[in-house]
């Protein structure tokens, strides 16, 4: 039997950059190796958007036409949405219990997103708990290997945490998943913020339109202290040269630009147009591949996806009922 990954999104939005280095490349290139399973997290995506349903379901099909986009395969890989599996949220349930709030608090990204929308102490419970829930999408499934970007680490870290405390407490159910941080784990937004997200407003898309793309190259930020072509400059953390690492091929052309850009020889103009020639280079497929693809092609594939994964689902429950001394009358 194949060793099996499991990985999501939060639809609230379509899929970008960011995501494609931390996770989804990772998954195209591993779903021959591995058996694939890639959830919409909609419930997850619900705990800091609640008011917004209508967001979020409009989102699945986008986030899956993504996934498609960029080569994952639907004959090779299980893709279905969080909330047609209730089993997850039973065990988030019973994982509850085996976390106490002070460690739940301790989390980073929890942390950094708590601060980002000004949450404070009126923090939602669902918002706060999210790491469990997402120690329940991991484990039900078993899975082996969690493809993620660098900001979740915290989130496999308590998962691991969650399958010792449980097999230790109830018997040998969980095995202990790894996350596999894609080459580039964390992506610099176009604002030179540490993180391209969707919440920041600073991600090119997936499916960002070619004018789109250079417009947003075109006005990314640079290095602020340099004020002419002819001013040396810094290279290292600079988001143009970021992007050019992870997005252009041509590395004789990346290093060339370096050196000259070092050296006070090249403007930002000529390397954001290289870099915009690089990413159309990488887009335009994805894009072409993208507009094949229709809403009833995304239904088939959710229905087909949610058969795949139901049984495993149950098999697993039925697994912690019995571990956990729950009745079973059936
Ligand atoms: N939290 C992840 C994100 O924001 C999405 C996600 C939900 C996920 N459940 C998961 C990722 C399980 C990996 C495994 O991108």
């Amino acid at each position: 039997m194949k060793k099996r990954i499991l990985t999501g999104d939060r639809p609230t939005g379509r899929l970008h950059l960011g995501h494609y280095v931390g996770s989804l490349k990772n998954r195209a290139a591993l779903q021959d190796e591995y058996d694939l399973f890639v959830m919409m997290a909609n419930v997850q995506a619900l705990t800091d958007n609640f008011d917004n349903p209508q967001k979020i379901r409009d989102s699945i099909a986008e986030v899956v036409k993504d996934n498609l986009a960029v080569g994952v395969d639907p004959k090779k890989a299980t893709i279905f949405v969080q909330s047609q599996v209730p089993e997850i949220a039973e065990l988030t349930i019973f994982f509850l219990n085996l976390v106490s709030l002070s460690r739940l608090k301790l989390n980073p990204t929890v942390k950094d997103e708590m601060r980002q929308k000004g949450f404070g102490d009126e923090v939602p419970v669902g918002f706060l708990i999210y790491p469990i829930s997402q120690a329940a999408d991991i484990l039900f499934l078993k899975a082996d290997l969690v493809p993620v970007g660098e900001d979740q680490n915290p989130m496999i870290e308590q998962s691991r945490e969650i399958a010792r405390r449980f097999n230790s407490l109830y018997g040998s159910v969980f095995p202990e998943p790894k996350g596999l941080i894609g080459d580039v784990g964390r992506l610099v937004g176009m604002d030179g913020q540490a993180k391209m997200s969707k919440s920041l407003d600073n991600a090119i898309y997936l499916s960002d339109s070619s004018d789109e793309v250079k417009r947003k190259v075109m006005s990314m930020y640079t290095d602020p202290k340099r004020i002419r072509p002819t001013d040396p400059g810094t290279v290292e953390g600079n988001p143009v040269f970021v992007y050019h690492d992870a997005f252009n091929e041509n590395k004789g052309e990346v290093e060339d630009l370096k050196d000259r850009y070092r050296n006070g020889k090249v403007g930002d103009v000529e390397v954001k147009e290289k870099l915009f020639v690089a990413l159309e280079g990488f887009l335009a497929p994805i894009r072409e591949r993208r507009v094949q693809i229709s809403d009833s092609d995304v239904a088939d594939i959710l229905e087909e996806g949610l058969k795949r994964v139901k049984p495993v689902a149950r098999e697993t429950i039925e697994e912690v009922r019995a571990a956990m001394k729950l009745p079973d009358f059936s």
